[in-house]
């Protein structure tokens, strides 16, 4: 965890969680920084900026290339998911999609969700595959960091579809530009950074869809530090369902093909969801969780 200590309580041998940047710009110290008295004395006149500290047991996690390796037994649930997903048309409704995130059967609320949003779907589906895809893997990701949490099989579920919706409203995106192949500009920007908001509209629609979906949908692109969009909420106004799914949503479009570049490595991944975590855009502790277990 990253937390806030004052200047004078800070000692050596503390780790830095965030750079300390100078009024002129100039980065001070780096985070990831092993603190010594030499640092603590450099500090004593910031009195008034907040030093961010990683707690005790926390380091910079070890990001190697086995970890890969370790991270396939999990990547092979998203594998079976896409399957299970491609076979039939309505897919949505089968039990490999409950078995794999290993929810109860009598879930009747969320198969009833489920079922009702077997249309939107199959309609992003029929529009755009990578972006069906996208979510079908970002669903699994999602259900599978909500178990590491802890949760129980509802609110994994409800993740799960959460995580699987999260893009739905790509689907009224113009296409040349959801499939532009260069950067987007200013007002291209704009119009996809739409999606979010359109994908909480269609799911609103729907009289059976819990509400912790819908906000988890709707804040996907919120960060913890007010960056995101579409509101610039800060960390204590974003759902946990919105905190996972961002990790989610990373780790998949940094490990996917896209039409402006190719896939990149898992463990280019982590390093992305890692700095982003100390940078206070992401879950401390969530993204914490998901970088010990995908790292082994
Ligand atoms: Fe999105």
């Amino acid at each position: 965890m990253i937390f806030p200590v004052s200047t004078r309580n800070i000692t050596s041998g503390m780790v830095l969680g965030r750079d300390i940047i100078l009024d002129s710009g100039r980065i001070l110290i780096k985070k990831g920084t092993i603190l010594t008295n030499e640092h603590i004395n450099s500090l004593i006149n910031l009195a008034s900026q907040d030093i961010y500290i990683i707690s005790g047991t926390d380091k910079l996690l070890p990001i190697d290339e086995d970890c890969q390796e370790k991270f396939c037994s999990r990547q092979k649930i998203i594998g079976e998911l896409l399957h299970a997903f491609d076979k039939t048309e309505c897919a949505l409704t089968q039990m490999p999609v409950t078995r794999i995130v290993g929810i109860n059967k009598g879930n009747s609320p969320l198969m009833e969700s489920i079922a009702d949003t077997a249309h939107i779907i199959n309609m992003v589906k029929n529009r755009s595959e990578s972006t069906y895809r996208h979510c079908v893997k970002v669903g699994a990701i999602a259900a599978i960091i909500g178990s590491w949490l802890g949760y129980d099989n509802e609110e994994v579920g409800n993740l799960m579809l959460a995580g699987l919706l999260h893009d739905i409203g790509k689907a009224i995106i113009p296409l040349e530009i959801l499939n532009k192949p260069s950067k987007l500009n200013g007002e291209e920007m704009c119009t996809m950074r739409r999606h979010s908001a359109f994908s909480y509209k269609y799911l609103s629609e729907i009289k059976s869809m819990p509400n912790s979906i819908k906000v988890g949908v709707l804040q996907h692109h919120e960060r913890l530090n007010g960056s995101g969009y579409p509101l610039g909420l800060n960390t204590e106004d974003i759902h946990d369902f919105s905190k996972i799914i961002a990790i989610a949503d990373i780790y998949d479009a940094i490990t996917s093909d896209r039409v402006y570049r190719p896939r990149m490595a898992h463990t280019a991944a982590l390093k992305i969801i890692q700095d982003e975590t100390y940078e206070g855009k992401l879950d401390p502790w969530i993204g914490r969780v998901f970088l010990e277990k995908a790292t082994g």
